[in-house]
């Protein structure tokens, strides 16, 4: 049983589900369908993704009622003007195939695009709440400053930030922000994106044979017990059903404290600055 964590709207979300970053729009049908058959019920995509049409395919084709998935997407970097934001909503529901979205984010603030105005941005993101096709707000890659900015300014709080978070990227300065005003924290590449080293890191693959379970595992699971959200995504099920099973062990106090020390603030981004990245 997969746990939910209650968002500030009351709403809620599965802690866990499945991300679908880099899965080629062509294959994205059958990956989900296979994420689905596997048990994961939230699904996180994007409309820069180019493969929400895959993600709805599969959705309609497994048969599950609608009221048992969570769907995310995100607004793409070149639709941040308010009347794009609504076309491109309309557009992602029509590529999913879908009648609601769950949960819509900016995806990246941009604060050097767009003369700096992601707040009427966020305005248009909650204009869309009102007529029942998009359940829950929420932002992307919001530094403390930007989540400061749009609650100030439209006294509308997100629901979730999805930011960057591993652990060799705890990004904490984020996770106090968000806490402070009771958003819900998802982080993206919680794996490290494999890429990173964090899997291969002596300290993590130490927790995991304790446990006689894998790298990503003990990872994963320390995520969970932080209270974060996390979508890992991997193309092969064998992987899918790892990823997914993880609700039979518990780290210690001590193996999260060592998993936590692995942290090298900001040298351990891998993503880009969200204050500097401008990519439209
Ligand atoms: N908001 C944002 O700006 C943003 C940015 C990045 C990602 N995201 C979201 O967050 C999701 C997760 O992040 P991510 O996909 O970047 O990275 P991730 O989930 O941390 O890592 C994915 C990588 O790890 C590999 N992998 C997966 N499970 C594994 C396992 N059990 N053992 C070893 N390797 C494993 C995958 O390879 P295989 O596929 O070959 O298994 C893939 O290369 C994304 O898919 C996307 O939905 C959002």
């Amino acid at each position: 049983m997969i746990p939910t964590i209650k968002l500030n709207d009351e709403t809620a979300i599965p802690q866990l589900g499945f991300g679908t970053f880099l899965v080629p729009p062509e294959e994205t049908a059958q990956t989900v369908a296979q994420a689905l058959e596997v048990g994961y019920r939230h699904i996180d995509t994007a409309q820069g993704y180019a493969n929400e049409a895959g993600v709805g395919e599969a959705v309609r084709a497994s048969g599950i009622p609608r009221e048992d998935l969570y769907i995310t997407s995100k607004l793409t970097n070149s639709m941040h003007e308010p009347e794009d934001v609504v076309r491109s909503f309309d557009r992602t529901l029509e590529e999913l195939g879908l009648d609601y979205l769950d949960l819509f984010l900016i995806h990246w603030p941009l604060p050097t695009r767009y003369e700096g105005d992601f707040v009427s941005t966020w305005n248009a993101i909650i204009e869309l709440l009102g007529d029942g096709r998009l359940r829950t707000a929420g932002v992307s890659n919001f530094e403390p400053a930007h989540i400061e900015r749009i609650v100030a300014e439209t006294g509308t709080v997100p629901a979730v930030n999805q930011v960057e978070i591993h652990p060799y990227f705890r990004n904490e300065a984020v996770r106090e922000e968000c806490a402070s005003h009771d958003i819900a924290v998802e982080a993206w590449g919680p794996l490290g994106q494999a890429k990173s080293g964090v899997l291969e890191d002596p300290a993590v693959v130490e927790v995991a044979r304790a446990h006689g379970k894998t790298p990503a595992q003990a990872v994963l699971r320390w995520h969970l017990q932080r209270g974060d959200i996390v979508f890992p995504k991997s193309m092969r099920r064998e992987r899918m059903e790892e990823n997914f099973d993880l609700f039979d062990f518990e780290l210690t106090a001590a193996e999260a404290a060592s998993i936590d020390a692995l942290d090298r603030g900001e040298q351990g981004r891998m993503g880009p600055d969200p204050n500097t990245f401008d990519r439209v």
